[in-house]
């Protein structure tokens, strides 16, 4: 095991003894030898211990020279080693100390700090690769206005840094270098304190894509775009996404950019999706590049989220940031939030929402529910990079929609003003957060405060019962909320539960008031929307309620919380066919199927055969009910054709978990579902063929490539060679990657043999285009049979696949891992082994994409026992590999735990 064991905890925060009120760098770019002149203003802080010494934060840093208030530092003035820098005696006033390094960017395969992606230099310093540029308090505290220099040879077109260009021209060429290489130099300034997780440098031959904005007051801002080399016809999507985002961000927040320029640079080697740096943001080029014949609507719809996300930072994050990183979800649970408003603004809100609560499912849940557990806001870390979760982003984008909904759009906006108005330029926490809101909308939320602090996915058990003769509903809702790694038990929480009443012939049914039958007080009249649970056993009562009628509640998943009803079938399949939410009518559905599901897979793990359990009739014709109603949006209905994904049912399932029999239940239900609904979705599938094959990236067009595409993967699963044969046509008439991806895709999950030479068709026709390999990886690697152990080994010997690149890693071993139940958590234990190994590997090279692909293993406690000992085994095997690196450790330690 690790033997660094050292933790940070929120508890010991304490503000840095000095400020550095001002950074002037000077960078001189070489692949192996760049060197980097620091010269930091710094001030001893009112009320800071006195003559404290000054430890700067360092990481694998090279140390050259210091000097203090420009002479050369005595060697017994301080100490430097690759981690540190110590002042031991710093001035009590304010004195600059220049401090220099020297880098090899050609050399750092961590992607954190200054490196190279094909021939370019670009940086990612959040949240701790500034230190590995030069010596800092590398803390999100300490905010300094920052000066830029950059030199390199004229071949290294472009010079960029945060802020505004000042000043670029030609210079002498350096001592060292042919006297015939040409230099240039850009100066930068950024006039916005900024912390130093957000200084970005970038240097490189690229293209630039050009284009303008006016801000409502009319400032005109410059947009740039940088790509590689061939790539500029790609970027037509990200700068439209860019254009909306800004104009959005001012009508929904008010909030305008500020600087005169902003700059998205797309790299090939990134180790995240993207990353917000002040004026410059730079991306992982798979969230930036699209044209139709190269990336399918989902990647349109992620690239405009992704966008939309790291500019909306500009205010959420850069204006105001953190006070230290347990404040992580302060800047990326509210960012999340407000790009999810504004794709259901750019898209449609519900099945943007329904699509949101998927992937809540898919990732966060089984985060919350499994020894990686942790709060949105946590209180002790080893490894910071580690918490860039699921449960920080995303379930801290549902914290703050429950806020939203507890107030009110109104008072939402207040609180937010509030918080904008009050801590521009400042690094707060939590508390700050909800402080704006409570005294914006005078409230008490001491309670709701809990969802920061308690992890857990929180159950609620709803009962209703009707009293005709007395016109009454009543409603008792129980929650509780299931134990978590340092968390043994838990508080009552406040619980927002939006909700309607449905009768049972489908009309919405009125009441005339709620009341709180705990305190007996009325808490609402007809126009009530949402029931505050606050109590563990909290009860309501609607009056007025004139006949039978069925609660939908948690309309739009009002809480990220496992809710279970006394909803009989019936009653949900009344809500599949008539509730007034759609996201309702969606959640209707995949209770019956998920119901289904469990029931199948308890059945066959008994020892039945696959089609013990017919599905019922009614649950079939009110699915094609939905299907064939075309008042419904295509994108809806596709999604209610999906079934609920094989690691939501195990999770369902919680224990003694058999991938392989939720696998064969899954299955045959489909088959059963294509079997049923038959010709009709052939003939829907025919209906919906648009015969103009000018390609609109737009959602409703995105709506009816989906469910397309859904109908078609539905009926394959026949397995059905004439289906077959329509679904090779499909591949071959496409006229867009969307269509014939999917194509390709059902072809191959559904085992038919048509897909393998399609497979090399694919490649040999992409050979060239990286993200579109990217897709061919993973497509292999999440097929279900048996023999996709042995083609993912062969892959990884592949010329088109590369270890040094997250994007291909991610691709191949962590699709394996993730969206391959079956395959991942093999009975023979092969699987695991497979993806330990790639970890051990890769974190030699790049920790953190190593612990990323670890954090798979977060589910195994639930597996049946001899899957377990075989997850166990390959952690302890990780757990126990020599040398290895903090990120890794800090995973399987957990999961071991
Ligand atoms: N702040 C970035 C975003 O929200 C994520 C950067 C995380 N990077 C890291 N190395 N942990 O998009
Ligand atoms: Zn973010």
């Amino acid at each position: 095991m690790s033997q660094d064991n050292s933790v940070v905890r929120l508890e010991d925060y304490i503000p840095t003894p000095y400020s550095i009120d001002h950074v002037s760098l000077t960078v001189r770019l070489d692949p192996l030898e760049t060197f980097v002149t620091s010269t930091l203003s710094i001030a001893p802080r009112e009320g800071g211990s006195e003559e404290a010494a000054l430890t700067l934060d360092g990481d694998d840093l090279v140390f050259v020279s210091a000097r203090l208030n420009g002479d050369v530092l005595e060697d017994s003035a301080y100490s430097a080693s690759d981690e540190q820098f110590i002042l031991k005696n710093p001035p009590q006033e304010a004195f600059t100390l220049e401090l220099v390094t020297k880098l090899a960017p050609q050399k750092n395969t961590q992607l954190m700090g200054l490196y190279r992606s094909n021939g370019a230099y670009c940086t990612q310093c959040e949240a701790e690769g500034f230190r590995r540029i030069t010596y800092f308090y590398d803390r999100p505290d300490v905010l300094s206005v920052y000066d830029v220099r950059i030199e390199a040879p004229v071949e290294v077109k472009y010079l960029l840094a945060n802020g505004n260009l000042v000043d670029s021209g030609t210079m002498s060429t350096p001592e060292g270098y042919p006297e015939d290489q040409l230099w240039h130099y850009a100066c930068w300034q950024d006039p916005f304190p900024k912390p130093s997780y957000l200084f970005a440098l970038v240097a490189g031959d690229l293209a630039r894509v050009e284009d303008r904005f006016v801000t409502r007051s009319g400032r005109d801002i410059t947009l740039h775009i940088y790509v590689e080399h061939g790539k500029e016809d790609r970027v037509d999507h990200a700068m439209d996404s860019l254009k909306r985002s800004m104009k959005w961000d001012e009508d929904v927040f008010d909030r305008e950019y500020d600087l005169d320029i902003f700059m998205i640079v797309a790299v090939s080697d990134f180790n995240m999706g993207a990353m917000e740096n002040k004026g410059l943001n730079v991306f992982n080029d798979k969230y930036v590049l699209a044209k139709p014949e190269t990336a399918t609507d989902t990647d349109y719809a992620l690239i405009e989220g992704v966008i939309a996300h790291e500019y909306f930072h500009n205010w959420t994050g850069n204006r105001i940031t953190c006070r230290d990183w347990f404040q992580l979800c302060l800047k990326e649970g509210l960012t999340v939030f407000r790009d999810q408003e504004f794709s259901s603004d750019m898209r449609s809100r519900p099945v943007k929402r329904i699509s949101d609560v998927q992937q809540l499912r898919a990732r966060q849940f089984p985060e919350d529910s499994g020894p990686l557990a942790h709060q949105v806001r946590p209180e002790v870390y080893s490894e910071i990079n580690n918490f860039y979760t699921s449960t920080v982003y995303e379930k801290g984008a549902e914290v703050c929609r429950m806020l939203e909904t507890l107030l009110g759009k109104e008072g939402f906006k207040a609180g937010l003003d509030l918080y904008f108005d009050r801590f521009d330029g400042q690094a707060v926490t939590i508390e700050d957060f909800i402080a704006s809101f409570e005294e914006a909308c005078s409230v008490d939320l001491s309670q709701f405060a809990l969802w920061y602090r308690q992890a857990g996915t929180p159950d609620l058990v709803a009962t209703y019962s009707y009293d005709a003769a007395r016109e009454q509903l009543s409603l008792s809702i129980e929650q509780s909320c299931p134990p978590t790694p340092g968390q043994p038990t838990k508080k009552v929480m406040h619980i927002p539960v939006r909700f309607g009443l449905v009768g049972r012939d489908g009309s919405p049914v009125g009441f005339t008031s709620v009341i709180d039958a705990n305190s007996g007080q009325e808490i609402g009249k007809s126009d009530c929307t949402v029931l505050e649970i606050r109590e563990r056993q909290h009860k309501f009562i609607l009056t007025g309620v004139s006949k039978d009628a069925i609660p939908s509640l948690l309309r739009g998943f009002s809480a990220p919380v496992h809710l279970r009803t006394n909803l009989t079938h019936d009653d949900y399949l009344c809500l599949m066919g008539h509730d007034t939410d759609p996201f309702n009518r969606w959640e209707a559905a995949q209770f019956i199927l998920m119901d289904h599901l469990v029931q199948q897979t308890r059945a066959l793990q008994a020892g039945a055969n696959t089609s013990s359990h017919a599905l019922d009739d009614s649950i079939l014709e009110a699915l094609k009910a939905c299907l064939m109603d075309d008042s419904l949006e295509h994108a809806f209905r596709a999604q209610l054709l999906q079934l609920p994904i094989e690691s939501d049912v195990g999770r369902e399932i919680g224990h003694d978990v058999d991938p392989d029999a939720i696998h064969r239940a899954r299955e045959s239900l489909r088959h059963a579902l294509s079997t049923a609904l038959g010709d009709s979705l052939i003939d829907l599938y025919k209906a919906l063929d648009d015969k103009d094959t000018s390609f609109r990236s737009d959602a409703s067009s995105a709506g009816r490539r989906a469910l397309r595409n859904g109908l078609l993967d539905l009926a394959l699963a026949r397995k059905e060679e004439a289906i077959s044969d329509l679904a090779v046509a499909h591949y071959h008439n496409a006229t867009n990657m969307t269509d014939r991806f999917a194509a390709l895709a059902s072809l191959t999950r559904n085992e038919m043999p048509a897909a393998n030479a399609l497979l090399d068709a694919f490649h040999a026709e992409f050979t060239n285009d990286a993200l579109v390999i990217d897709k061919w990886l993973s497509l292999q690697a999440s097929a279900p049979q048996e023999e996709t152990l042995q083609r993912v080994k062969d892959l990884l010997s592949h010329p088109s696949f590369s270890m040094n690149n997250p994007n291909r890693v991610r691709s191949l071993i962590g699709a394996f891992a993730m969206n391959n139940q079956v395959q991942f958590n093999r009975k023979d234990g092969e699987g695991f082994k497979l993806v330990a190994d790639i970890i051990i590997e890769l974190d030699k090279s790049n920790p953190q994409t190593a612990a990323r692909l670890a954090n798979n293993f977060r589910s195994w406690k639930a597996l049946e026992p001899d899957r377990q000992g075989q997850a166990k085994k390959e952690l302890l095997r990780i757990a126990n590999t020599e040398s290895l690196s903090k990120d890794v450790a800090d995973i399987a330690n957990r999961c071991l735990q």
